[in-house]
């Protein structure tokens, strides 16, 4: 099979562009081609300093400081759980520019002081040069927090052909357009032959990249650990997998939609929904217990953002809470605890 897609850039940078990301190889995977797309050093959508925070969309952290002072509520009845230990590290993935952190941080620093000294936090990004997969950090209590991390991560492309799952690899045809072929693959064991019997003919899915081991190395980090997820996606594999013929992909550029991967390197996020069943699986393997999850909406609920939202003046300081809770939107996000070990955590945010 082949498509032709032309690229929507200046000559001399898609000149360039192409002959980095096919420097090493004619033909290269998806997770390949979205790394480059949005981490390469010239190149990346991410690594893009000039790109105006929230021109091409918006993140609860972004949309207003009370979303990060519940996850810090939810983080301090942590610490009390593991009885207030004197060491207590806070990984975030993916923090970014470091907005989370900022807020997560001053609340605790001003309403729990003794926390606040107990308190270690890295933030680990791609964007700042950090590769998650090296650290090496390890200490006794804590809890890995990330928003919008998982659903940033490369993933690679399968179509399901002549009754089999086909690996979708991507390479320049003669006239530089980006082409796809497909090729017989070893990287679908994580699905059981009834589920791949199951996926359409022609249907298109995603995997992501490294998932295995990105858990596997988040298990090593904290010998006591709770995980906080919150991240869009589903854990139903017929949605994930058979639903949806043409996948989960998602490009934006200035807050517009579009599903074409190949199109303005560099210029757009590529995204696709969390796959938590895999999730839950590779962080089950790295020793991970899945304590439960509920939506966005009710976890802000639960941490009393009502009480924040009643005690603000500015309507549009209230609009963007409402925002938070948006069940179309933000609001709908998952957010998912895991604790290493056991599970014996019982989170104010799934319960209230
Ligand atoms: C969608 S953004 C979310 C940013 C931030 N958490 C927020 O909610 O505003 C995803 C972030 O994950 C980072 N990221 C993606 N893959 C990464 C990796 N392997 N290691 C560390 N950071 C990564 C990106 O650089 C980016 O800042």
């Amino acid at each position: 099979m082949s498509i032709n897609r032309n690229i929507s850039q200046s000559k001399k940078d898609n000149k360039n562009i192409l002959r980095e990301i096919f420097q090493d190889s004619a033909e290269i995977d998806y997770s390949t081609f979205i790394n480059f797309a949005l981490y390469n050093k010239d190149y990346g959508f991410y690594s893009n300093k000039k790109r105006m925070l929230m021109a091409d969309f918006i993140t609860s952290p972004l949309t207003h400081k009370s979303f990060g002072i519940m996850v810090a509520k939810q983080i301090a009845q942590i610490w009390d759980y593991y009885k207030n230990p004197k060491h207590f590290s806070v990984i975030e993935l993916g923090g970014s520019t470091g907005k989370l952190k900022d807020d997560i941080v001053s609340y605790i620093k001003k309403y729990n002081r003794k926390f606040y000294r107990s308190l270690i936090y890295l933030n680990i990004d791609a964007t700042n040069n950090d590769s998650l997969l090296d650290i090496d950090f390890n200490s006794k209590y804590g809890c890995i927090i990330s928003n919008e991390f998982f659903d940033a991560l490369p993933f690679d492309r399968f179509q399901k052909r002549g009754g089999s799952l086909k690996e979708i690899f991507i390479k320049k045809n003669e006239k530089n357009d980006l082409v796809e072929v497909l090729r017989d693959s070893n990287k679908t064991n994580i699905l059981e032959q009834k589920i791949i019997a199951k996926i359409p003919e022609e249907s298109r899915i995603e995997i992501t990249n490294n998932l295995k081991e990105i858990c596997n190395k988040l298990s090593s980090f904290l010998d006591h650990c709770v995980m906080l997820t919150i991240d869009y996606g589903f854990e139903d594999l017929d949605h994930l997998l058979i639903n949806n013929p043409n996948g989960l992909v998602r490009c934006f550029a200035g807050h517009n939609m579009d599903k074409d991967i190949l199109s303005n390197i560099g210029n757009k996020d590529i995204t696709c929904d969390v796959n938590f069943h895999f999730l839950d699986h590779y962080l089950e393997s790295a020793g991970f217990k899945k304590i439960g999850f509920c939506l966005q909406e009710k976890f802000l609920q639960n941490m009393g953002i009502a009480n924040y939202f009643n005690s603000t003046k500015n309507p549009i300081e209230k609009q963007q809470i409402v925002s938070l809770m948006n069940p179309d939107g933000l609001g709908g996000f998952k957010v998912y605890f895991h604790e290493l070990c056991s599970k014996n955590f019982d989170p104010q945010g799934l319960n209230q």
